[in-house]
């Protein structure tokens, strides 16, 4: 959902997306507003999101949630790091069906104010980082085709519910993240956005952890994928590097190719404070004058 991520608008795979998902005049006027989103008279991100319309799903696409939850829960139960699974209890997220989101914010808003909300499609960076900043997760609603579950190049609900929102139920997580999307847009700086972007990809989507001696995963491009996820944690031609905020905002990545490098937190904490310390080097950048 954010520039320069896998997450990328329009690619080709296999089999058919469920559009009924998206067929309607709210989810044209939503994209349509997304558009324009910045210009003066369209800053209300509210209107850039729609509703789940939950009838849409089909029995076919229930099955590929629960094969894809399946397939990870059980690795994940020995693999992950405890705050996600812990996340996941705690939002009820379960293999019987599809999330309705309403069900999920029911249970994550009172703990962390963070809620999952449904968009249309691929959202610019500033919206993206607008929703962060006001603890809202811009959550794809559609699930991806059976021919493709194995691999998807862009975010469906399995990506964003499965992988992203548990941890939205871990207050430090909770944190960091809103601070994340508030740094982020309060900076034009182009050096600065790449420099967000390769955080966001090596914690948000890629991250690892360190629990009681042995490293777990956290990144949902991790938890969402089967075959990445393994590589991951065993691999001997990954590179797990401890964790620095300097040095990840430093490293460039690659898409479309299991990462050759990997960041590994000691704890959320380290997560939370390192942003707090980047984000007001970014606000008093931005307060400072500029040299003539
Ligand atoms: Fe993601």
């Amino acid at each position: 959902m954010v520039d320069g991520s896998h997450h990328k608008s329009v690619q080709k795979f296999a089999g058919s997306l469920n559009h009924a998902m998206l067929e309607s005049n709210e989810a044209l006027a939503a994209q349509t507003y997304v558009n324009d989103f910045g210009k003066p008279g369209f800053q209300d991100v509210t209107r850039c999101y729609i509703q789940q319309r939950y009838e849409g799903y089909t029995p076919e696409n229930q099955e590929t949630w629960q094969t894809l939850f399946d397939r990870q829960m059980e690795f994940l139960s020995k693999n992950a790091s405890q705050t996600y699974l812990s996340g996941a209890k705690k939002i009820n997220l379960s293999r019987d069906r599809v999330p309705p989101l309403s069900d999920i914010n029911a249970r994550l808003k009172p703990m962390t104010g963070w809620q999952s909300r449904a968009v249309a499609g691929y959202l610019p960076s500033k919206v993206f980082f607008a929703c962060l900043a006001r603890r809202d997760f811009p959550t794809t609603v559609v699930i991806r085709p059976k021919e493709s579950i194995d691999y998807l190049p862009e975010p469906d609900i399995f990506h964003d519910v499965f992988g992203h929102v548990p941890l939205h139920a871990d207050p430090t997580f909770a944190d960091f993240l809103q601070t994340y999307g508030q740094a982020a847009l309060t900076t034009d700086d182009p050096a600065e956005t790449e420099r967000l972007a390769r955080l966001f990809w090596f914690t948000v989507e890629f991250g690892l952890i360190r629990e009681g001696g042995t490293v777990k995963v956290y990144g949902s491009g991790l938890i969402s994928s089967p075959g990445e996820s393994r590589h991951s944690l065993s691999s001997d031609s990954v590179d797990r590097r401890p964790f620095n905020l300097e040095q990840v905002c430093d490293t460039a990545f690659e898409i479309d190719h299991f990462q050759p490098i990997l960041y590994v937190l000691d704890s959320f904490d380290q997560l939370r404070d390192a942003m707090n310390t980047y984000s007001k080097r970014l606000l008093s950048k931005k307060g400072s004058p500029v040299p003539a």
